[in-house]
């Protein structure tokens, strides 16, 4: 029974892999080195702030936030801004109130609004929901593997725009994006296989970021492979605000139950001498 169930979990993974490979997503994703990877990583706090700063000033223009309630932005473990700055923040951006129904600022207790005007999805969640790439439809073994997720991902998209290969027809919609993996493809960039030609897909958002598209008060670098890194931080930090607690609390569960074997290993040394070499201590 367990050999039947082995071999089809084997045969079931081998089909799974076979198709993503059949959709012919060989698009590279970059292994970039994250401070909140490992054991002991903590996201960077001026970081998060510059990806704030990205997220404010361009992507919120298309995409919503709304499980993020503004006052994370205050978390010490988050982007950490200062009480009167998270409400002046969250004070540029208008909510409907739940109660009268009238729209108004909003204060650090409501969310980030939803924004779906453009047809872009929420950015919320979006770093866990792409941990296992490529694209939507990736297994995640690069995740378990390597400790490649959500934030390489998007980093990567977000850098992944090339020059439309000469094989797509002219007028083909979407932009030509090396990394995405689920938008559409011209039968023209395929073989007789079936099998993709150029790595990627045709994706529905405009090239979002090219480089110095922000300027940092601190006048950190705002070359395309640092804002992208910067972003992806950030969408990760929203996602998961609270992954320092959770690898803290990780750490000390795996210290104290490292003791308790210990002692467990010596009380039961203990218990079962007289047993074992037959004499009493007591
Ligand atoms: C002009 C509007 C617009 C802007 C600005 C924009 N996006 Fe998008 N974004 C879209 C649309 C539309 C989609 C859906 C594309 C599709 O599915 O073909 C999308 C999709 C995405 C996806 C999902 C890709 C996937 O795997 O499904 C991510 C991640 C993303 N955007 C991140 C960002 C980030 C980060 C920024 C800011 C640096 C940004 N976007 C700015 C319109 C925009």
């Amino acid at each position: 029974m367990i050999r039947k169930l082995t071999l089809t979990a084997i045969a079931t993974l081998g089909l799974m892999a076979g198709g993503a490979q059949a959709s012919g997503t060989t698009a590279h994703v970059e292994d970039f080195q994250f401070s909140f990877e490992g054991p002991f990583g903590s996201y960077d706090q001026n970081q998060l702030q510059r990806g704030l700063k990205i997220f404010t000033e361009v992507c919120s223009a298309c995409h919503g936030m709304k499980y993020l309630p503004f006052r994370s932005l205050g978390d010490e473990t988050g982007p950490g801004l200062p009480e009167d700055q998270v409400r002046a923040y969250a004070a540029n951006f208008e909510v409907t109130d739940a109660v009268t129904g009238e729209d108004r600022p909003a204060t650090p207790a409501d969310k980030f609004p939803a924004n779906t005007g453009a047809g872009a999805p929420d950015l919320s969640l979006m770093a866990k929901g792409r941990a296992g790439f490529h694209g939507p439809i990736g297994l995640g073994i690069n995740q378990i593997v390597k400790g490649m997720g959500g934030p390489e991902y998007i980093a990567s998209l977000l850098s992944g725009y090339h020059e439309t290969p000469e094989c797509a027809p002219e007028g083909f919609p979407g932009y030509y994006n090396a990394v995405f993996a689920a938008g559409g493809f011209p039968e023209e960039c395929k073989d007789e296989h079936g099998n993709h030609t150029v790595p990627g897909s045709w994706i529905g958002m405009t090239p979002p970021l090219s480089g110095e598209d922000v300027e940092f008060d601190d006048g950190h670098s705002n070359e395309l492979h640092h804002e992208v890194q910067d972003v992806a931080a950030f969408l990760m930090w929203a996602a998961e605000p609270k992954m320092m607690q959770r690898k803290t609390a990780g750490l000390t569960g795996v210290i104290f139950l490292t003791v308790l074997a210990v002692l467990l290993y010596l009380t039961n040394k203990r218990i079962w001498a007289p047993v074992k070499y037959g004499r009493k201590d007591d």
